[in-house]
């Protein structure tokens, strides 16, 4: 058998960066400030730059960072926020941590994200926001959203944690909403060593309670406005973050090359569903997703060939038992189906074309062996 692939080996781009990485902690260790410091603010800007938004506060989470847009909106008890069905639990847990409740709806099946139809079907007189999440690194159709929300006088927030580098229609700031919340856990486009999250924003006020509500809710020493909480980003990863936003967009490059690739060996490919992207969406190919009928034998098939995979997500939060009890839920047939035919393959930059050639001979050799 020729040298497995892995899902993903996160010392790669720790061993690509090794010496600005060093050179990064090595300049927080002799400043001796720990904390809100100079390597956050300068990532904030750099980011915000790069993400062509006007704000951005580092915090310590991606969950951080939807905990606290949710929370900067004024949402709470009573108030109802659309979600997709089919997403990480954290879309959901933010809104359940501010004691509103999230009203699940099916995405589009071809996109598998949210479209405004089936968000408007799901509004009522306590809806306060719609969370678009760019699931995968596909962005939501966030035109349809705004003119939805805009007209509905509801807030458009985005989970943003699988999408650094989306683009609509050639722009990035086009997939904030009002609001989006980034991750930096270590498997993202742009993966800290260990934590961090990040809220990009035009809106100041979102920006300034933010910024509050991170730290105490503290404007200057015994000054609490806010009931704020501990979300601090560390400056550690702040100063390791600036670097490998250098190469962000070179990575990002060869994650979408790595997409084209094999997009064109899945044409023609009996038995499988590759991603669809309309021509106005920038994928940031966070995850290579495809669908199957017998995914969990397929996956042991390529297991079996060396190649690593993984399922995002196999469990629904509304089939959660954590979440269950949050409904009754309408029917998620959608949602449903592709818990049990997703399979997520090796997607990412250190991946070679040959490594991704392996990747689909192996994948048309599981599914031929299914039928036979
Ligand atoms: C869609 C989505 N939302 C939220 C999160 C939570 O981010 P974090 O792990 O940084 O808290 C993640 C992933 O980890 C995610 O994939």
């Amino acid at each position: 058998m020729s040298a497995p692939v892995p899902f993903l080996d996160l010392r790669q781009p720790t061993a690509a960066l090794r010496g600005q990485i060093d050179g990064a902690i090595a300049r927080v260790l002799d400043r001796g400030l720990y904390l809100l410091g100079p390597e956050l603010e300068a990532f904030e800007s750099e980011f915000a730059s790069w993400c062509g938004a006007r704000h951005c506060a580092g915090v310590a989470s991606g969950f951080s960072a939807l905990q606290l847009i949710v929370r900067a909106c004024g949402i709470g008890p009573g108030d109802e926020v659309i979600v997709p069905g089919n997403t990480h639990i954290a879309t959901w847990l933010a809104v359940t941590s501010a004691g509103a409740r999230p009203v699940p709806v099916d995405p589009d099946a071809a996109t598998r994200v949210i479209t405004a139809a089936g968000a408007e079907s799901a509004i009522t007189p306590r809806t306060r926001a719609v969370f678009a999440v760019h699931l995968y690194g596909m962005p939501c159709d966030l035109k349809g959203l705004s003119e939805l929300c805009r007209g509905r006088g509801l807030r458009l927030l985005v989970d943003a944690a699988q999408s650094a580098g989306a683009e609509i229609d050639g722009s990035r700031n086009l997939c904030h909403g009002d609001a989006a919340a980034y991750s930096f856990y270590p498997t993202k486009n742009l993966g800290a060593l260990g934590d961090g999250g990040a809220v990009v924003t035009d809106d100041p006020e979102i920006d300034g309670a933010v910024r509050l509500l991170r730290n105490y809710g503290m404007r200057h020493f015994a000054d609490h406005p806010m009931r704020g909480v501990n979300a601090r980003m560390e400056e550690i990863h702040a100063a390791v973050l600036r670097e490998k936003l250098v190469l962000l967009d070179e990575w990002n490059a060869r994650r979408a090359a790595l997409a084209r690739r094999y997009m064109g060996r899945l044409e023609g490919m009996p038995g499988v569903a590759g991603p669809e992207v309309p021509g106005w969406a920038g994928h940031a190919w966070h995850l290579f997703v495809v669908e199957v009928e017998d995914r969990d034998l397929i996956r042991r098939r390529l297991d079996a060939e060396g190649i690593g995979t993984a399922v995002h997500y196999p469990l629904p939060p509304h089939r959660t038992a954590a979440l269950e009890t949050v409904g009754p839920f309408p029917p998620l047939p959608i949602t449903d189906r592709l818990s049990r035919r997703v399979l997520s393959l090796p997607m990412n930059p250190f991946l070679s074309d040959a490594q991704a050639d392996r990747v689909m001979d192996a994948l048309a050799g599981a599914l031929g062996k299914v039928g036979g």
